[in-house]
């Protein structure tokens, strides 16, 4: 019997569609060349669209139907004429928050051939994995907005971080690092923040004390934005704050080769809701319908769901198959100086995977 993995797609608006396209043919074919297990895919069409048709973003009862599931993958969400803020809260905010998907992933990894705006950077040198906070921090949603208009208008957005969020994201950091035998950096920014980057730092010091084995340093994220351009060498395990990871990551996907290559899972470690896996560029609605978005974000994503899946060796290959994609350098998508349609970028993975090279 194969063993049946339960995915459903959320493509959501613009690209996202086009670019979960290509990275389903290649979770398809990891499971046809491997034949132990399958995939079922169930697609859902929430989105910007269904907003415009339904007033919401995604079914009242949305996470009851995506419970079942193994994970959830998906492209991208917001179209011009449906606030970014509403699309934003109305889906991907709601299931990060409601699967307490405390966990997010970015690699920032910059594969062979792939283009590095840094002078004279080598590819060893920028290889980290930002661990993000997820669930709290300075995306929390909690403040308010008074005397709306008025002269005396004040607006308050606070940034919520409990010993609970802040401790496990740590954890999961420090974990990580001693598995992989990789250094530890924290960032964040306890001069200006004096609560909640200093409790943040304490905390990281405090866990620290049960990781004697992990090699840590920490630092300002204004420091940390100049390093990651200057001496990205100096990172390989990252954990930060969600404001700073979302800004932080976007840098780091442009110094490894764009936002095009870069993939970010959303992960609850517990595993007692589905993890979701996304391409963390938006939906590109300058581009969208000219079958010309470059899907290798989203395929990265799939091989960071077959990681996820306990397939890590297919993840490697689908990877290795990108990679080889970047070196040909026949078969790129226009963002990326070539003139290869978004299928065309697919097939060409599709064709690397499962050939002797990708095995290598
Ligand atoms: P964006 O990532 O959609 O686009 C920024 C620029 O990068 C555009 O010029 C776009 O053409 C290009 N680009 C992005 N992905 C590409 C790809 N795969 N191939 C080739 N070029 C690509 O960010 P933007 O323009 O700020 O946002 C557009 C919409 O997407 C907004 O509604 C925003 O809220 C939403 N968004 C959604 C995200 C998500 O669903 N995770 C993340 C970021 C933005
Ligand atoms: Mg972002």
């Amino acid at each position: 019997m194969r063993k049946r993995y339960k995915i459903a797609v959320i493509a959501g608006d613009g690209i996202g569609p086009e670019v979960i396209a290509e990275g389903i043919r290649v979770l398809q074919k990891t499971a046809e060349l491997d034949g132990r297990f399958e995939f079922e895919f169930a697609y859902f069409p929430w989105g910007c669209e269904y907003y415009v048709k339904h007033g919401k973003m995604m079914d009242d009862d949305g996470l009851e139907q995506l419970q079942a599931f193994d994970a959830i993958y998906l492209g991208a969400v917001g179209y011009p004429g449906v606030p970014d803020h509403l699309s934003l809260w109305g889906l991907l905010l709601k299931i990060r928050k409601g699967f307490d998907q405390y966990v997010n992933l970015r690699p920032i990894k910059l594969l062979q051939g792939a283009p590095c705006p840094l002078k004279d950077v080598t590819q060893e040198q920028v290889d980290m994995l930002v661990i993000r906070e997820n669930s709290e921090g300075e995306y929390a949603g909690a403040g308010d907005w008074l005397f709306k208009g008025k002269p005396e208008e004040v607006v308050l957005q606070t940034g919520v971080f409990s010993r609970k969020g802040t401790e496990r994201i740590i954890r999961y950091a420090y974990e990580v690092a001693r598995q992989t035998g990789k250094t530890l950096t924290s960032i964040s920014k306890g001069n200006a923040l004096q609560y909640s980057m200093v409790f943040w730092d304490q905390l990281f010091d405090e866990i620290g004390a049960e990781y004697p084995d992990v090699q840590t340093y920490s630092y300002l994220v204004d420091a940390a934005s100049m390093f990651f351009v200057k001496q990205p060498e100096r990172f390989e395990v990252v954990v930060t704050s969600n404001l700073f990871g979302d800004i932080l990551t976007d840098l780091g996907a442009a110094i490894a080769g764009g936002l095009g290559l870069a993939a970010g899972a959303n992960i609850n470690p517990e595993r007692t809701y589905p993890s979701m896996f996304e391409p963390i560029h938006g939906s590109a609605p300058d581009i969208a319908g000219k079958g010309i978005a470059n899907p290798l974000a989203a395929i990265w994503s799939a091989s960071q769901l077959l990681d996820f899946l306990g397939h890590e060796e297919w993840g490697r290959q689908v990877l290795r198959s990108v990679e080889q994609v970047l070196v040909d350098g026949h078969s790129l998508t226009p963002d990326m100086g070539g003139h290869a349609s978004t299928q065309q970028v697919g097939s060409a993975v599709l064709e690397r995977l499962g050939s002797a090279d990708a095995l290598g």
